[in-house]
């Protein structure tokens, strides 16, 4: 059997890498349209960067250290990637606002994953926000990623219930769980072409079975 070329993405990271190997798991079917083609992390320490190691992916520590400012930085991001042929980028767990430099070089081709169902608690510690605010739904969205933080067209939400339990570390294993599905289902749909965005407003033409959402299992 023969299947059509794979579309190049690269993976953006800063840490731990769990969603980096949900998408590493997702792409070592011959059937994924996507290529994880390079991953790069701002921190040489990120775990992420061996994990894609053990997976025969090109890695690459771009620290921010090293530049002067933001656009210096993404710049040098961009060039990276455009020498490995990407043609989308995953940011995954990277830690780092991204500037024209770097959305100009990739429209609309950039997709961020967060924990929890934006609008909601964007930016930092956002499990912690949920709890702190007392919400009972929470979970994770894949956007297009934007000027903002976290303000860009959503494309996909998984929820998941807050327990009257639930610490930190439960909710974010909790929203991890969904994180990992999510992930490479956004992926693939976006490499298939499958998304048109309008506005705010993201249509995904969605393969038979599939849904925008996804609900955790009951408790
Ligand atoms: C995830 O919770 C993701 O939603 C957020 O950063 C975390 C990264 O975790 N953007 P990991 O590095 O993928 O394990």
């Amino acid at each position: 059997m023969t299947f059509a070329a794979k579309t190049d993405v690269g993976v953006l990271i800063s840490g731990s890498g769990t969603n980096l190997q949900a998408l590493i798991d997702a792409a070592a079917d011959a059937t994924f349209p996507a290529r994880l083609a390079v991953v790069i992390s701002n921190r040489s320490r990120a775990y992420g960067l061996e994990r894609a190691q053990m997976a025969g992916i090109p890695t690459e520590v771009l620290s921010h250290r090293r530049f002067d400012d933001r656009e210096a930085y993404d710049a040098a991001l961009v060039e990276v990637l455009r020498e490995h042929e990407v043609q989308w980028v995953c940011l995954a767990g990277f830690m780092r606002l991204v500037t024209p430099v770097f959305l100009d070089a990739f429209p609309q081709r950039v997709l961020n994953i967060h924990p929890a169902l934006l609008p909601a608690f964007p930016g930092l510690h956002a499990q912690r926000q949920a709890l702190e605010y007392g919400v009972a739904i929470s979970g994770a969205t894949v956007h297009l990623v934007d000027r903002g933080t976290d303000t860009g067209p959503v494309v996909a939400q998984a929820a998941v219930p807050v327990l009257p339990d639930d610490d930190e570390d439960a909710l974010k294993a909790r929203i991890l769980r969904q994180e990992h599905r999510l992930y490479p289902m956004v992926l693939r749909w976006a490499v298939e072409g499958r998304l048109q965005v309008e506005g705010r407003r993201v249509t995904v033409d969605l393969p038979e079975g599939e849904q925008r959402f996804l609900f955790a299992p009951e408790p």
